[in-house]
């Protein structure tokens, strides 16, 4: 098949794809044997259009209503398509002279992030493949205004996400000096027990924090940290505020739902994923650091035949040499259909998750683990131990009616939904529980 012909087909494919999705399976059970033998190079050449069919149909159907797993989007369309635009242009964002236009863009990208997060002029960022490149990205700016002469301390909430003690490692911080912060009844790090960590910390005088890292959107149950009693903390131990909001920053550009990052504005750093509550495909992730300063300053690297003074390289901010050009998709979508679609798929994705908590209040088999704050909710099936539980979720998947996922929360095994269709209805979730009590 000729190349254009290809591409054509291909666009046509994938609109039906999504299109007709609800017909399918949300996942067609396959073992990993069986799709090794079926993608097997064995030297015969074959239709490139059958290959593209032959993915579509064994992925996880993320557009399906009915897909209610972890926290990976199905795209916006438009969003989708521009990835062909990036692709075939492949610009390169680290050095400004092999994508003048590319770099221009992103940071257009992160001054819009920045100015949506109340960010002052100071602050510079890039985007990143994703949260955990932007944590580490955030911890290394923190390190990079560090005293060096202590020994640096990180402080996390229990329900962090792994890529911050990774970073740590990654940064030679080894796992003793991760300090897991207890959290309250609401998943959120407890302020209090947060206040004497960081006394204890201070008292011990070799050692000091390096970085305060709390969550807006925790992976377990969606739940976001106190981020202005946590700002007034990180004034009172002279350290580093770096957010994870991976997950959630989204909601500023919800006017009913922005008041959960109230204090936001105060971090020195924080990570945003428009891949995920902004309906991005993989990837697009992004790191904003209040005073560019130190994202700067992490990054200081001598390669005079890229980098030169004055010059616009996003690569003097940045882990990476090679970058693709991601932020294109999101600026070509804001520019061309607003934030419109993005803040819908937000309040609808919260108002179902709230929906499913009712029903599963109203219901006497199921019960809920906490409130949902945005569209991610834990629960269990009353009476189910850990064992049960998991396999409760294997029969549901393999039988393709939906897609859920389960997590350990304080030594429990419970279900977990996080609500990223915002195609799914309140019948698909009815159908859910019902597929759960089959
Ligand atoms: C709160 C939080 N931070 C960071 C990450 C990691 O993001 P990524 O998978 O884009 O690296 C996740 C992923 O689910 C997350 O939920």
């Amino acid at each position: 098949m000729e190349s254009r012909a290809y591409a054509h087909a291909l666009v046509d494919l994938l609109f039906d794809h999504v299109e007709n999705v609800a017909t399918r399976p949300v996942v067609e059970w396959t073992p990993a044997r069986e799709l090794r033998d079926l993608v097997r190079i064995d030297g015969t050449t074959r239709d490139p259009l059958a290959l593209a069919q032959l993915v579509a149909r064994y992925s996880i159907q993320l557009h399906h209503p009915s897909y209610m797993g972890h926290q990976v989007c199905p795209p916006i369309l438009d969003a989708a398509t521009t990835d062909l635009l990036i692709s075939f242009l492949n610009q390169s964002t680290a050095v400004w002279e092999m994508s003048p236009i590319g770099t221009v863009i992103e940071k257009e990208i992160v001054r819009w992030l920045a100015d949506r997060a109340g960010y002052p002029d100071t602050a510079e960022g890039t985007a990143v493949s994703g949260g955990s490149a932007a944590n580490l990205t955030g911890l290394l700016a923190a390190r990079a205004r560090f005293d060096a002469t202590k020994r640096p301390i990180v402080v996390v909430g229990a329900d962090a996400h792994y890529s911050i003690a990774r970073a740590a490692a990654m940064m030679g911080i080894p796992p003793a000096d991760v300090l897991k912060v207890a959290t309250d009844d609401a998943h959120r790090m407890d302020v209090a027990a947060l206040e004497e960590t960081l006394a204890a910390v201070e008292a011990r005088g070799d050692a000091a924090v390096l970085a305060i890292v709390a969550t807006s959107g925790s992976t377990a149950t969606g739940a976001f940290d106190k981020l202005d009693e946590i700002a007034l903390l990180r004034d009172r131990y002279r350290t580093w505020l770096h957010v994870d909001a991976a997950h959630g920053a989204s909601v500023l550009l919800s006017d009913s739902l922005a008041h959960l990052v109230r204090g936001l504005e105060q971090s020195d750093s924080f990570s945003w994923d428009p891949h995920k509550m902004m309906w991005m495909p993989l990837s697009l992730g992004s790191i904003l650091v209040r005073d560019g300063v130190w994202l700067r300053r992490a990054f200081e690297a001598d390669a005079p035949y890229l980098f030169h003074a004055g010059s616009e390289n996003l690569g003097e901010m940045t882990i990476q040499c090679s970058k693709r050009a991601d932020a294109i998709k999101l600026w070509l979508v804001l520019q061309s259909r607003g934030t419109a679609p993005i803040v819908d798929a937000i309040e609808r994705t919260a108002a179902l998750t709230r929906y499913l908590y009712e029903r599963i209040v109203a219901s006497d088999d199921f019960e809920p683990v906490h409130e949902p704050a945005l569209n991610i909710l834990c629960f269990r099936r009353r009476g189910f131990d850990d064992e049960q539980t998991a396999a409760l979720r294997e029969r549901l998947l393999r039988s393709g009616k939906a897609w859920i996922t389960t997590t350990v929360l304080r030594n429990e095994r419970v279900l977990r939904v996080t609500m990223m269709n915002p195609r799914t209805t309140e019948r698909d979730v009815d159908a859910m529980l019902n597929a759960l009590r089959e």
